[in-house]
């Protein structure tokens, strides 16, 4: 029987074949509307036992505000049920409850916050200049590598005191450590990356430790990189392990390299799908924030993130059991219609409301304001030399539950 005609009850979520075309809009749509808070396996993806789907807003809001009741701490924040990669998980504060994830967190707030943010304008606009320069004069380019990719990289590299001569090698490193079920990027499946890939990367990561340890070493002597700030810093009175600081290192990496890089390609591809609304923003640039905004909505790089019940709870009159998973889905909860008119339209002058940076909590986006900043300037640089830019073949999407990303995308520039 088509899936469509199936009780939504019956159906997973997990199930690949929903999975072919990015996020499984049209079941989120069913899903809100018949059954909004939604059992689903096992298996789940990855062979990981059933879980919970909420798709509503306010339900997403509910979960994410709640800690106590829905922790990221006990089997981390991931679709996947790995006891290895929780354990490395839990490591950092993403995966951590209160108080420890809140003391954790407060090493980064000084360096993310909108101010301090805005004063990277100028830094991050040369590096727009930059990259856009090394492709003058070309008709076509693949928008993903040779634009997007490049920018972010060099961004959260740099606050971090990686050297640009690193920027590809991370970038490599990252795409395939947040692409995990992807086969392209993970040929080996799933025990090679997590008993052979992790580890490799949390040493190359530890790599990093030492050198900022020495005053007068490292890549950038006296500066107060990221890097440097765990490693200079204390949570709760105590320095933290070199295994904290790494898995820190790959959380900030892969979060920098991968979700605005993903936001703006699949902005830039609805613009381009759309001319009317990529013409609006040519003739009024001052309309960009309200696109960038438009765009977290429509194409949030993160599908979910989870969490687990700490206790029996009535969630929209299901019962959730200790212990057991719960995907906020927030491409569904961002297409809400009882929160937006027509929300599967593209309209650069909504300047909506979101939850792309998350429901609401804890464990709000703290990179929120630096990605708002670098979309800005990737499309207001994007369209101020290329008004005409356009699809110009087959784009390639990431295989995976929990990214919504291109892997390629060809654009004609002129
Ligand atoms: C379009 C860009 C981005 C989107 C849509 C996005 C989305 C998210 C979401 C949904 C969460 C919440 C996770 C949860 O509730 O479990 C989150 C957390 C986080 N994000 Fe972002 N992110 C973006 C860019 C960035 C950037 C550029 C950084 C750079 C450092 C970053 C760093 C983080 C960190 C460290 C957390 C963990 C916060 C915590 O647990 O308290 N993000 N992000």
């Amino acid at each position: 029987m088509a899936a469509r005609e199936q009780p939504v009850e019956q159906l997973n979520v997990g199930d690949p074949e929903f999975w072919q075309e990015g996020p499984p809009l049209e079941l989120f749509a069913r899903m809100r509307a018949e059954c909004p808070v939604h059992w689903s396996g096992p298996p789940g993806p990855q062979d990981m036992p059933g879980f919970w789907s909420v798709t509503r807003a306010k339900d997403i809001e509910a979960v994410s505000r709640d800690w106590k009741t829905y922790s990221s701490q006990r089997t981390g924040i991931d679709n996947l049920d790995n006891k290895v990669i929780t354990e490395l998980d839990n490591k950092t504060f993403i995966a951590m409850d209160p108080p420890r994830h809140d003391r954790f967190k407060t090493l980064f707030l000084e360096r993310f916050t909108p101010s301090r943010i805005a004063a990277d304008e100028p830094w991050i606009r040369g590096i727009v200049d930059t990259v856009f320069s090394r492709i003058e004069g070309r008709e076509t380019v693949d928008l993903v590598e040779e634009v997007a990719q490049p920018i972010v990289s060099r961004v959260i590299h740099g606050m971090c005191g990686i050297p640009e001569e690193e920027d590809a090698k991370w970038a490599a490193y990252m795409n395939r450590y947040m692409a995990r079920e992807d086969p392209g990027y993970n040929p080996g499946g799933l025990d090679e990356y997590v008993n052979e890939f992790v580890p490799f990367l949390v040493r190359e990561a530890t790599k990093m430790i030492e050198p900022r340890r020495r005053a007068d070493a490292g890549p950038n002597p006296g500066t107060e990189d990221l890097i440097s700030v765990m490693v200079n810093g204390e949570v709760e009175g105590a320095p933290l392990t070199d295994e904290e600081i790494a898995m820190t290192i790959l959380l900030v990496l892969s979060a920098g390299n991968d979700s605005t890089k993903s936001t703006y390609v699949s902005a830039m591809k609805a613009l381009m799908e759309h001319p009317d609304q990529l013409q609006l923003l040519v003739d009024d640039p001052s309309l960009i924030p309200s696109a960038v905004e438009e765009a977290l909505r429509m194409f949030p790089p993160f599908t979910s993130f989870c969490r687990t019940a700490t206790r029996d709870v009535e969630l929209g009159g299901k019962l959730v059991r200790e212990n057991e998973k719960v995907a906020m889905w927030y491409s569904s909860g961002n297409r809400d219609e009882s929160r937006y008119e027509n929300p599967d339209v593209f309209d650069v002058r909504r300047n909506p409301e979101h939850q792309a940076f998350g429901g609401g909590g804890r464990h709000f986006c703290l990179g929120a304001a630096l990605a708002r900043l670098e979309l800005r300037l990737m499309i207001e640089g994007t369209l101020k030399r290329y008004p005409g830019i356009r699809l110009a073949g087959e784009t390639s999407r990431a295989s995976s539950y929990s990214l919504n990303q291109y892997t390629a995308m060809p654009v004609r520039l002129r």
